[in-house]
């Protein structure tokens, strides 16, 4: 695959066009025989991890496949595990463009997409079409115009609609950009929502005759003290992994640069750094007792490792995937 010359073409266009493009593309050749396109035969090592059998260790984080409309097309290109989402109960626009903008030069990018997504009900139908046989992980949030306090509602409404479909379900707690959000990761708040979780998981492993395993999606903006806290809340609660991390508002490493002082969460090679030193103290609190996966700023087989060094029992791109492509799925499946 030529992907220098498809990044060049694509990066003429604005972020979130290239995306609708690059998505149109891939459903039309996804189950024709011009799927050998972007087909890519790896030799991974397969991961067992939370009772499931991941293909190889190396998934495509939330927030690029939101509707899951492309599952195959990602599979084809070797990923072990893809993770769809995030979906909320009712369809909702996001917030308005331009949303998503790349820093170019530290192989950044900053979004405020505020969850747009065509709700649950219609990710479930695409869900019911993909032929994937590997590990489908899928992102829960809450509507914008849910309050706070009535997120759990949203989060179990979800739940309820995914559970037979799902290989494992994402808490996710941690977007900058839907308004309150990331106060669910403290204290009461977060003891209530994971009791309220478990319960239903419970409740649906009796219904469906399976155990899915239900993990939580932290940001990398946390104090020590804070990251301690939901280490022991995790434990507590016998969530079955945690995902490290989702994208930063700190600046201090793109100070200067072009969009840096745009609104939104900052991923890519700038949150590197600060995601694994997230891995590793979480390793070191968590002590095995759950798995971590480890995300933010994978742009080599190199950084793939350092997260796998730092505790990370799994690891998943999303920027890195955006300016490498495809090739940096096979330098890393290849040798991790
Ligand atoms: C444009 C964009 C949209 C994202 N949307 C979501 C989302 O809906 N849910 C989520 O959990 N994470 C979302 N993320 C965060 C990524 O899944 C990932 O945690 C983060 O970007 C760090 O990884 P990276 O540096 O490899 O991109 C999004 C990231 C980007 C760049």
């Amino acid at each position: 695959m030529v992907y220098p010359l498809v990044r060049q073409a694509l990066f003429r266009l604005d972020p979130e066009r290239a995306h609708e493009f690059t998505f149109k593309q891939l459903r039309l050749i996804s189950g024709t025989p011009f799927e050998g396109l972007i087909r890519q035969s790896l030799s991974g090592r397969s991961v067992k991890c939370m009772g499931l059998t991941f293909k190889n260790p190396l998934g495509l984080a939330a927030g690029l496949d939101k509707n899951g409309e492309c599952i195959d097309a990602f599979a084809a290109m070797g990923f072990g595990f893809i993770e769809i989402g995030t979906v909320t109960p009712r369809p909702q626009a996001g917030n308005d463009k331009p949303r998503m903008f790349r820093l170019l030069e530290a192989e950044g990018i900053i979004n405020r997409m505020g969850f747009n997504n065509l709700g649950v009900d219609h990710l479930v139908e695409n869900v019911k079409k993909a032929r994937f046989d590997g590990v489908l992980g899928i992102n829960i949030g809450k509507n914008k115009d849910t309050p706070v306090e009535q997120g759990k509602d949203d989060y179990l409404t979800c739940i309820n609609k995914i559970y037979p479909y799902a290989g494992y379900i994402t808490i996710n707690i941690s977007s900058p950009n839907t308004p309150g959000l990331r106060t669910l990761q403290y204290g009461e708040a977060l003891d209530d929502l994971l009791s309220a979780i478990k319960n239903k998981q419970k409740e649906l492993e009796v219904k469906h005759h399976k155990y899915v395993p239900v993990v939580v999606k932290i940001a990398p903006d946390l104090s020590e003290a804070e990251l301690i806290q939901i280490a022991d809340s995790l434990i507590r609660h016998n969530i079955d992994g945690v995902i490290a991390t989702n994208t930063t508002l700190d600046r201090s490493l793109v100070q200067g640069l072009k969009y840096a002082d745009e609104a939104g969460g900052l991923s890519g090679r700038p949150v590197q750094l600060r995601s694994t030193e997230v891995v590793r103290r979480l390793a070191e609190e968590l002590q095995g007792k759950l798995p971590i996966i480890g995300v933010g700023g994978i742009d080599s087989l190199l950084a793939a490792r350092e997260k796998i060094a730092a505790g990370a029992s799994l690891v998943q791109i999303y920027s890195g995937f955006i300016y490498k492509g495809p090739p940096l799925i096979k330098q890393i499946v290849n040798y991790l």
